[in-house]
């Protein structure tokens, strides 16, 4: 029987997985409107609050004035502007690396970066964790994938023992993106140095909010010079679109040449370019260590409350917050609880997690007033105990 589009929806209704949109009206600040509801935003990557910042606004608006709208062609046709060289120069000052390349979002840097480094005869070992987008730049590769059990690098190193061959490139997420718990970096780089093996870091979370000046996961680690490519988004810290690769001037050059994403896609526009680099600016301020301070505060009362309060959360201290639920259908009914009191916390189901593990992901924002997150937390408190999750 032919399988009918009315059928697999159906299937996926079934299974409590079936996904829609919602839709903010006005900007994405720390309060929203969300399909009419006045909410405190809990499930926003907007860490810092830049997306509101107007320095940000101003500084692409600008950018539209004096360049126009798009970039016109791809980077190695006529879409390269001065605004890309100078964007990279920036994150590789910013990154302290020798080079650096933007791509068009993290998901077409880690699709475009993995199949520039490794292919058939290869292996790349990845964290059972990392995010949908380095698994798509795996299997895009045709490298063998070796998956080692989440942060556990004493598998990694059997592993490798056992299976590393031709080029060999370990991949993890710097602060896991439903998890929250930050990679173990230090060992990672040891590991690839004993393996002659290459290191990349998936920072989308970790930019502009962890390591000195907001540098990142390597940074605060201590192995920012260890670890090969540091990739990073601006989509979410930094409050802008798109994403880079931290690297050597050497591999900027393979990955001009070999990275698929960057070669056959128009380049970012003006716009866009001119708010991230506003962006990599402001977060190497002051302003920038006082937002991260402010983040921070506001991470630690919501975790400590709410492990007051019963909640077992995961290992963890940063800004993603998880309440792993289990069931798909009780963590979206959690979710839609939450929404009627006034809190946007989006449910997190299979296949962005693994089966069984469907959890609440709240983050924190810099623009979160204390009031905001103790009014938050009352409210989780009251909602989870009322469906017996706490
Ligand atoms: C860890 C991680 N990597 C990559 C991406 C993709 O980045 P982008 O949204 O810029 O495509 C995301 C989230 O979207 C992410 O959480």
């Amino acid at each position: 029987m032919q399988r009918t589009i009315q059928n697999e929806l159906g299937e996926i209704k079934k299974q409590g997985l079936l996904r829609s949109t919602r839709v903010i009206s006005g900007r994405q600040a720390a309060r929203v409107m969300c399909n009419g509801l006045d909410v405190l935003l809990l499930c926003s990557n907007n860490y810092l609050g830049l997306a509101d910042h107007p320095a940000l606004s101003a500084a692409s608006i600008a950018a539209i004035q004096r360049y126009g709208t798009s970039s016109g062609a791809s980077r190695l046709v006529s879409g390269t502007m001065e605004l890309h060289e100078e964007l990279e120069r920036a994150v590789a000052s910013f990154k302290k690396s020798e080079a650096a390349l933007v791509f068009n979002s993290g998901h077409a840097a880690n699709t475009g970066i993995i199949p520039a480094l490794v292919g058939r005869g290869d292996v790349v070992f990845s964290d059972r964790l990392n995010h949908a987008s380095i698994v798509d730049g795996i299997i895009l590769s045709g490298a063998r994938l070796v998956r080692y059990p989440h942060n556990d690098y004493r598998a990694l190193s059997h592993l490798m023992e056992k299976h590393a061959k031709g080029r060999s490139l370990i991949v993890s997420d710097g602060v896991f993106s439903m998890d929250g718990d930050i990679a173990p970096l230090a060992e990672l780089a040891e590991i690839k140095q004993r393996y002659g093996a290459l290191l990349m870091v998936d920072d989308a979370h970790g930019s502009g909010v962890l390591g000195e000046r907001g540098r990142g996961s390597a940074d605060l680690c201590g192995v920012g010079n260890d670890v090969d490519i540091q990739m990073g988004t601006f989509g979410k810290a930094l409050g802008s679109f798109g994403a880079y690769a931290a690297v050597s001037a050497e591999l900027r050059d393979l990955l001009i040449n070999r990275a698929r994403s960057f070669i056959f896609s128009t380049a970012l526009p003006p716009s866009v370019l001119a708010a991230s680099l506003a962006a990599v600016e402001l977060v190497q301020t002051p302003e920038g260590d006082t937002l991260r301070e402010q983040l921070d505060a506001n991470t630690r009362f919501f975790r400590d409350s709410l492990a007051d309060a019963g909640f077992k959360l995961p290992e963890g201290s940063t800004q993603i917050v998880p309440i792993v639920i289990g069931s798909a259908v009780t963590t979206m009914q959690f979710s839609e609880a939450l929404l009627a009191e006034g809190l946007f916390a989006q449910g997190i189901r299979p296949p962005t997690v693994p089966a069984g593990t469907s959890r609440l992901r709240f983050t924190l924002m810099a623009t979160h007033t204390h009031a905001d997150v103790a009014a938050a937390v009352e409210r989780i408190c009251h909602v989870g105990r009322r469906l017996g999750v706490v």
